[in-house]
């Protein structure tokens, strides 16, 4: 199929690829100029694995194009892609600007039927607005032909974009006519060969869809980190707690997991929406606002704990910090909680020296003042980082902060005093290694502060 997606960041692009590895010609419409140079280059300017051999090769095929020009994306497109950014309005909706800037341009630009898929996280009706905005134009050009419009949300995973959208769990298809529908199911039936995952449904249905999917995932994330700050009064491990629930398959083992909160993209954007969504609805929507307050609490804890293991007196201790990416497997820094440390740490005059393997330049870029006068140093060396700190704090769960050698860090630290972010190390383990551990929701181990200081 003849295919244009508009929008390369990290849905489009993925989008784009692999579309173009089942055999589509896609045209990818990208209006940032740097982001467009580079992609013609063949370089990918987001880290996503699996994605650059893909880019390559299908820029090379000629199966994969680059464009800033709308009109050269739709010619004799058969389906085009939304797929451009939704970020959090002042009012706390979706910003759906950049969506309706897009239908405004497709009004003013198709010559001939297609259908539009929104494949942006869009709340309900915008698939409505689309199509209006898209006719009323078409109309004032004169051209009365049908553009249907369609929902197709995306549920990949940053950090595993490719083999998710390759391997979908489901394709969520809104459709409201069965022409529409017939077309997009031809488009991923290669994606969908060993199991149909195909869940139709209507155009609204499939937007809110989206919305309870992220939102019912920040839930289960805040639910524990509410429960592991009772048990951190009560002297109970949430680690204990989560393996004793994940083991009932109604609750299942996934994003049960208590640490210093949610970041990205996407959990607090989208809750952010379905709460102004609820509003304007006159609905109270009780859960979701204590989902959001919770995890704006929870983005605070590590700097809480900085400041009382150091009596409130932060100025020149040297911080180490591993990971800053707002989960592994991705450079994505949106509402990441180590910016919200970060800004604590260096407004209180610490001194912090941060790793990550593959986010540091987007902070270099936002804390370049801080970056020019010292005050934080980036690097991928775990090891470099913790040289002469008061403290080390895990907030990315990267691998390679899995199982480091404990012994070597100790070595290196000025004081051996690990905040674990995520709960990742086995705190009895680390005790016993001469460091004092805290961690989210678990009782304090090791040394005291007494004796590490
Ligand atoms: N990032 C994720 O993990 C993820 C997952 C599922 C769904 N989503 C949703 O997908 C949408 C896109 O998210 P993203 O993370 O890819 O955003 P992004 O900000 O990474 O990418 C958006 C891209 O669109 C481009 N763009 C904006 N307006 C344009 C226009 N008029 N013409 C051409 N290009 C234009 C921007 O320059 C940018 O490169 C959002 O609604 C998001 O909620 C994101």
């Amino acid at each position: 199929m003849r295919l244009c997606v508009i929008g390369a960041g990290y849905v489009g692009l993925v989008t784009a690829c692999c579309f173009a590895e089942m055999g589509n010609r896609v045209v990818c419409v990208e209006r940032d100029p740097f982001r467009l140079a580079r992609l013609r280059r063949g370089e990918v300017p987001i880290y996503e694995p699996g994605l650059q051999p893909m880019l390559r090769e299908h820029l090379a095929s000629g199966q994969l194009s680059f464009t800033d020009e709308l009109a050269e994306g739709v010619e004799r497109v058969e389906i085009v892609f939304i797929a451009v950014g939704t970020p959090t309005a002042e009012d706390g909706s979706a910003d759906l600007s950049h969506v309706l800037a897009v239908a405004e341009q497709l009004g003013r630009t198709l010559t001939r039927p297609c259908l539009v898929v929104d494949k942006s996280t869009v709340p309900v009706g915008t698939a409505e607005r689309v199509a209006w905005s898209i006719r009323e134009r078409l109309a004032a050009r004169g051209l009365g032909f049908a553009v249907r419009v369609a929902s197709n949300p995306e549920f990949l995973k940053e950090g595993s974009a490719v083999e998710d959208f390759m391997r979908p769990d489901r394709v969520v298809l809104g459709c409201d006519d069965d022409e529409s529908a017939e077309q997009l199911r031809r488009l991923y039936a290669p994606f969908l060969r060993n199991h149909d995952r195909v869940l139709q449904m209507g155009v609204r249905a499939a937007e809110f869809t989206k919305y309870a999917a992220n939102a019912f995932l920040a839930t289960k994330i805040s639910f524990m980190n509410e429960m592991a700050g009772l048990c951190a009064r009560l002297g109970v491990d949430i680690e204990d707690v989560r393996r004793g629930i994940g083991s009932d398959r109604r609750i299942g083992t996934h994003f049960i997991y208590a640490g210093c909160g949610y970041g990205g993209s996407c959990f607090p954007k989208d809750v952010r929406a379905l709460i102004r969504s609820a509003e304007l609805e006159g609905f109270e929507p009780a859960i979701l606002r204590a989902v959001e307050a919770r995890n704006a609490l929870q983005k605070t804890l590590l700097i809480q704990a900085l400041r009382e293991h150091f009596n409130g007196l932060l100025r020149g201790r040297v911080v180490a910090l591993w990971g800053l990416a707002f989960k592994p497997g991705t450079d994505d820094l949106r509402e990441a909680p180590s910016l919200v440390l970060l800004d604590a740490l260096l407004a209180a005059g610490a001194r912090v020296q941060a790793c990550d393997p593959v986010a540091c330049a987007g902070v270099a870029t936002r804390y370049a003042e801080a970056v020019a006068s010292g005050q934080l140093r980036l690097g991928e060396s775990p090891y470099a980082a913790v040289e002469g700190a008061d403290a080390l704090v895990l907030v990315t769960e990267w691998k390679q902060f899995r199982q480091p050698d404990f012994a070597r860090i100790r070595g290196l630290m000025r004081m051996p005093v690990l905040f674990d972010g995520r709960n990742i190390y086995d705190s009895a383990e680390i005790a016993e290694l001469g460091f004092l551990y805290r961690g989210i929701g678990r009782p304090q181990a090791g040394r005291s502060k007494a004796e590490v200081a």
